[in-house]
């Protein structure tokens, strides 16, 4: 684990390599595997392949969602609200270890952030996605996870780079 946290950088240029079906299921166990608030089980995830749609979805917002312009494949991650007050908290587990999965199958990934962001002056972007991809009421989108090949192998950061003054004793 420590060496996957140790190389694993963003990833927002992906070659045109398709993901492999194994690796399709591995990601997909993987995420139903995530701990859940009182397992409630909440998430629900739209694997989007089709590159319409996925260059559609790299509309979502004005910036920051440029690395859907070249994945393979986009994980859009939900959950119903109204299940548990910890929607956040399990849907961000879930893209994280989707992310991290993704890194020790070789392939790069990328958070884009929908939860909170707009889409336009009308329009969130949750609201962008959930009409795009026909997402029912009370289902809430907290993030899209861009993942394909990468162009490049990217450095992880060096340890001299971490700040381990963030890192408090025995009270702050
Ligand atoms: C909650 C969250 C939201 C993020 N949203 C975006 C995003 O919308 N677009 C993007 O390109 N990267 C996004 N990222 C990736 C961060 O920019 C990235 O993790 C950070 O700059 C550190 O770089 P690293 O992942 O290469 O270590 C997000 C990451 C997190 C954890």
């Amino acid at each position: 684990m420590i060496n996957l946290l140790r190389t694993r950088r963003s990833v927002r240029k992906f070659t045109g390599q398709p993901i492999e079906r194994e690796k399709l299921e591995i990601l997909k166990e993987a995420i139903l595997r995530s701990p859940t608030s009182k397992n409630s089980m909440a998430c629900e995830f739209i694997f989007v392949d089709d590159q319409e749609l996925i260059q559609k979805l790299s509309q979502s917002k004005p910036s920051g969602a440029g690395a859907l312009h070249t994945a393979q494949l986009a994980v859009v991650v939900l959950a119903k609200e109204t299940q548990t007050v910890a929607w956040i908290e399990d849907s961000s587990i879930a893209s994280i270890i989707l992310q991290l999965t993704a890194h020790a199958l070789q392939l790069g990934s990328c958070w884009i952030q929908i939860r909170g962001r707009e889409h336009s002056e009308e329009k969130s972007s949750e609201t962008f996605v959930r009409e795009t991809l026909n997402i029912p009421d009370g289902l809430r989108v907290l993030s899209i996870v861009a993942l394909g090949y990468t162009q490049r192998t990217h450095e992880g950061r060096p340890i001299e780079e971490l700040k381990f003054e963030k890192i408090h004793r025995n009270g702050f």
